[in-house]
């Protein structure tokens, strides 16, 4: 027992493992996911649908969305937000490699009317055929990307946008990062609960990289005859680093939202958005 603890607690080394697949396609999982999406008020696969519905009018006048005009989505999830494009005339392109959230979103386009376009696959490996006005990138999944993986993407967002086309994601900021806290937390769920159907035990990780400012919120599922780990890695960025990681791949920052999601006008937002060319 005393090594399976120092195993489960130990912090793993930077990107060691990538569990996306996982976390987006378990059967089980995948559907409490599902779930978060479309409830209109969690902020936990997706944001709340108030929110969603203020993120498309800024991007509807900011890039003067409507007819005429494409949209890709990475990592589109249900089409919450390609859904909302297409109603405002614009082609759309979504992507993401989850079956459930692809399947729910095709459905909902036929069910609008909706001639929406969904690819289910991983985003790290499409191949652009066609280019879009607008690129977007929502809910910090840039942020849960490896260096690598990072590069690979903007590459392929570069190969999508049309010569004046756009780019629009929101990040993680150093705010977040000072904010989190190292340790490992344990909880029983006797009935089952969000990672298993099954009695599990849920042991919470998080790790810090301060070299890298990536944070790691590691959960490992400890059912009776089998046991998971799921890795959610999260960078976190100030407006330089971004800045020269976007110029590295030939892409230009053009704007910053330092106050995306937080109204407050702090300065200290834990998200910001970003614009890029
Ligand atoms: C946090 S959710 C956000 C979904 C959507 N952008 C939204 O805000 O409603 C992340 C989505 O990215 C998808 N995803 C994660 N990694 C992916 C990859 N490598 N390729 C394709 N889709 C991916 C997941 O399946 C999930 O639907």
């Amino acid at each position: 027992m005393f090594h399976q603890l120092k195993e489960i607690t130990e912090k793993p080394k930077l990107y060691s493992a990538y569990t996306a697949e996982t976390l987006w396609n378990d059967p089980y999982i995948s559907q409490q996911m599902l779930k978060a999406h479309l409830d209109p008020a969690s902020d936990k696969a997706s944001r709340n649908h108030r929110f969603i519905d203020s993120s498309v009018a800024f991007l509807q006048a900011r890039f003067n969305l409507g007819e005429g005009k494409s949209v890709i989505d990475f990592g589109c999830g249900p089409g919450l937000y390609t859904i909302r494009f297409a109603q405002l005339g614009c082609r759309v392109l979504g992507l993401d490699f989850s079956s459930n959230s692809i399947a729910y979103a095709r459905a909902e386009a036929e069910r609008s009317g909706l001639d929406i376009e969904y690819l289910e696959q991983n985003y790290l490996v499409y191949q652009p055929s066609d280019k879009f006005d607008l690129a977007i990138m929502i809910f910090c999944d840039y942020c849960a990307l490896s260096d690598t993986q990072r590069k690979r993407l903007l590459k392929i967002v570069k190969s999508s946008l049309k010569e004046d086309g756009h780019f629009f994601l929101d990040v993680c900021t150093e705010h977040m990062y000072e904010r989190i806290e190292e340790g490992t937390s344990l909880q029983y769920f006797e009935k089952g609960g969000f990672w298993s159907p099954s009695p599990h035990f849920e042991f919470t990780s998080a790790f810090k990289y301060d070299e890298n400012r990536v944070s790691l919120e590691k959960y490992t599922i400890v059912e009776e005859d089998r046991t998971f780990e799921i890795y959610n890695w999260l960078k976190h960025f100030t407006t330089n680093e971004l800045e020269r990681e976007f110029d590295e791949c030939g892409l230009e920052v053009v704007e910053m939202y330092p106050d995306f999601g937080s109204p407050s006008g702090s300065g200290e937002s834990e998200i910001m958005a970003v614009v890029a060319r």
